[in-house]
């Protein structure tokens, strides 16, 4: 794979989410134009990605085309519009013979799909797993994953395998994210049954990646799958969903409408405090510590010495919780690191109300709103 990509997780958006097999080149165009007149692009997403339906049929030769109606322009001429706005763009296809959505999959021709994406100035590719029976996923990423490194162009490559093959057991050295499970569904706290497959929901998604924290790492990501943020939960959950994203260090893919943003959508998905743990360089993802009541406490070291807490409220009710600093005895696994809030102790600032700040040196008692969490970022006090 491509080195030096996805050093901390990556960050964007899809077309999936909202809009599904509703995709155009005007759309594209508003929404990279929205990334950037948002704001969200400072804020650091980078990505505009296409998902499925957007293919064509192969010309005589085998070379992937468009679909000459909803992209009458050309894919070359969508990437340039979309990297002059200093964003980058991303696209999608298939380990298997056709896409999810029944367009061409990449069976076959993934040499000259790759090349064709690097002329087109792809800088993302998604890779579903549809259409695949008789395959073995490692061996079919792989042999994607060679091709785009040998296109000549540096191109993300985000597998889709939704978790069968456990993939985080294979994949950091084919791709720089693999999802962890089957799709998110616009839910916080549900499973949708479809018979043969089924849609999770945040905490759902949460439970299933919670065990996976020690295969992700600088260029290798558990991928808890595109932001619903944006697409109607409450506040409070869509909250709770970003802020739970960020301790996975899960990639943050918005899958809303830019285009069409409330002012509480656009505070969730821009808040910089958030997206700084997230994007934290040392890239261990959180740890479920304690979990009493329907109240998680989670924890995730930062680069710079600094903790975060976030205390999650999964119950319908609002519950109280406490933190009792100095009888908390918080050491990672995986990083080695441990808190000591005795002595010296530390500051918290409060990352959803940065004003509310406060030291150690007390307990500190919350009432934590129903299906809503508290996040607390801890720097050592001076001494
Ligand atoms: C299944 C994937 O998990 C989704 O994210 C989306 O890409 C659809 N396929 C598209 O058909």
């Amino acid at each position: 794979k491509a080195e030096g990509l996805a050093l901390t997780p990556q960050m964007g958006w899809n077309s999936w989410n909202k809009f599904a097999c509703d995709v155009n080149e005007q759309l594209i165009r508003e929404t990279a134009d929205a990334m950037v007149s948002s704001g969200l692009r400072d804020a650091g997403y980078q990505y505009i990605n296409i998902d499925d339906c957007w293919q064509g049929t192969r010309d005589a030769q085998g070379f992937m085309r468009p679909d000459p109606v909803r992209f009458p322009g050309g894919m070359k001429a969508l990437a340039d519009y979309v990297h002059a706005r200093g964003l980058k763009f991303g696209l999608y296809s298939d380990a298997g013979w056709k896409t999810c959505g029944e367009r061409p999959g990449s069976r076959g021709y993934e040499f000259q799909d790759a090349r064709t994406y690097a002329e087109w100035g792809v800088d993302y590719l998604k890779y579903d797993w549809c259409f695949t029976d008789g395959l073995k996923a490692e061996g079919a990423y792989l042999t994607m994953s060679e091709a785009l490194r040998q296109s000549g162009r540096p191109i993300l490559f985000s597998l889709c395998e939704w978790g069968n093959s456990k993939p985080w057991e294979w994949a950091s050295k084919v791709g720089h994210s693999w999802r962890t499970t089957g799709d998110i569904f616009n839910c916080f706290d549900c499973i949708e049954d479809h018979g043969d497959w089924k849609a999770f929901g945040v905490l759902q998604i949460m439970d299933m990646q919670a065990h996976l924290r020690a295969y992700a790492g600088p260029g290798r990501w558990n991928d808890a799958d595109m932001l619903e943020v944006g697409n109607g939960m409450p506040a409070h959950q869509a909250r709770a969903h970003f802020s739970i994203w960020a301790m996975l260090a899960s990639p943050l893919i918005a899958g809303n409408d830019l285009r069409r943003m409330d002012a509480e959508t656009l505070s969730i998905l821009g808040h910089r405090p958030v997206i700084a743990v997230n994007q934290d360089a040392l890239g261990v993802p959180g740890w479920r510590h304690t979990a009493e009541d329907g109240v998680e406490q989670w924890w995730r070291p930062m680069a710079n010495g600094d903790w975060v807490v976030m205390l999650l409220n999964r119950n319908k009710q609002p519950h109280a919780a406490r933190l009792d600093w100095a009888k908390l005895a918080v050491t990672d696994s995986v990083s080695g690191r441990s808190a000591d809030f005795t002595g010296a102790g530390y500051r918290w600032q409060n990352l959803w109300q940065p004003a509310q700040r406060g030291t150690t040196a007390q307990p500190l008692s919350v009432n934590l709103p129903a299906q809503d969490v508290l996040m607390l970022r801890l720097a050592r006090a001076p001494r």
